[in-house]
């Protein structure tokens, strides 16, 4: 079977740059590749969680990809928990429940015939929030019923592992306390592929059974500042092929479609300004 991993769609009510990108997206898949399933994670809308105007248009956007959509949220979807959220964005309950009122559930099981699929809410882990809690629980229960010798894939926004061995002062990945409770949970589990948006880079590791895939954004290329090493720099996809029990991943390019910078979508280049205005500022 053939999973469809897109990511950081940062959509807009005004249309523009990211949306003409991300029709070309939907009419390749359509077209071309014919997947199975399709899985968004996260960075659905382009910046601000609670314009409900920019999730309607992303939620029209979705449904332009005939093949099943699951969806799980990222921090422009819910915000981010803690005190160092970006822009003070945190997640709260009334933010998940729009979210998940216009595309369903944000943690979930799909079954198929070849493999199961786990979506998790990552911006919920470290929140504090009763949500999370549920969320756990859920987990440790969905975990320990899963059919034995079903390859498992996992969904989430932020990345499992550690991006980074130096310090960073903002949210690139769940941290290492989520971190070391979720890979407990997944131990008993046939873990094959663990897939991440968030950083807006492909990458693919293997980690122990496990490929570990950044999902490459399709809306716009990360601010150059910090590279990752290994990273690829490109705009495009991830395309999973799963066959006799083993999982593969490919990026993957769509034809045509324009390989945007920050500073070619005009919401994320002024947030990115007045940013700095502000840092500047202090
Ligand atoms: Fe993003
Ligand atoms: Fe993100």
């Amino acid at each position: 079977m053939k999973i469809v991993q897109i990511s950081d769609t940062h959509l807009t009510a005004a249309g523009g740059p990211t949306e003409a990108g991300f029709r070309m997206l939907a009419a390749h898949l359509n077209e071309q590749v014919r997947p199975d399933v399709v899985v968004h994670s996260g960075d659905v809308q382009v910046l601000h969680p609670d314009d409900a105007a920019d999730r309607a248009r992303s939620r029209e956007l979705l449904d332009l990809i005939d093949a099943p959509l699951l969806v799980v949220p990222g921090n422009h979807d819910v915000g981010m928990p803690g005190v160092d959220a970006w822009a003070g964005l945190v997640v709260t309950d009334a933010r998940v429940a729009a979210h998940e009122a216009v595309f369903g559930p944000d943690h979930w099981r799909h079954d198929t015939d070849e493999a199961v699929l786990i979506g998790v809410d990552s911006e919920l882990l470290g929140s504090g929030l009763q949500r999370e809690a549920d969320q756990w629980r859920w987990l440790e229960q969905t975990l320990v019923e899963l059919p034995a010798g079903k390859p498992v894939l996992l969904f989430l926004h932020k990345p499992l592992w550690s991006v980074s061995d130096e310090p960073v002062d903002h949210q690139v990945d769940v941290g290492p306390v989520a971190r070391d409770r979720l890979l407990a949970l997944l131990e008993g589990v046939e873990l094959r592929a663990v897939g991440c948006g968030h950083l807006h880079r492909y990458r693919r590791t293997q980690r122990a059974n496990a490929l570990e895939v950044w999902a490459p954004a399709t809306a716009f290329l990360a601010a150059g500042e910090d590279s990752l090493p290994d990273a690829h720099e490109e705009l495009g996809y991830v395309e999973y092929t799963v066959a006799d029990g083993a999982v593969t991943a490919e990026f993957a390019l769509v034809p045509g479609m324009p390989q945007l910078t920050t500073a070619e979508v005009p919401q994320i280049a002024e947030a990115i300004e007045a940013m700095t205005a502000e840092a500047a500022a202090v």
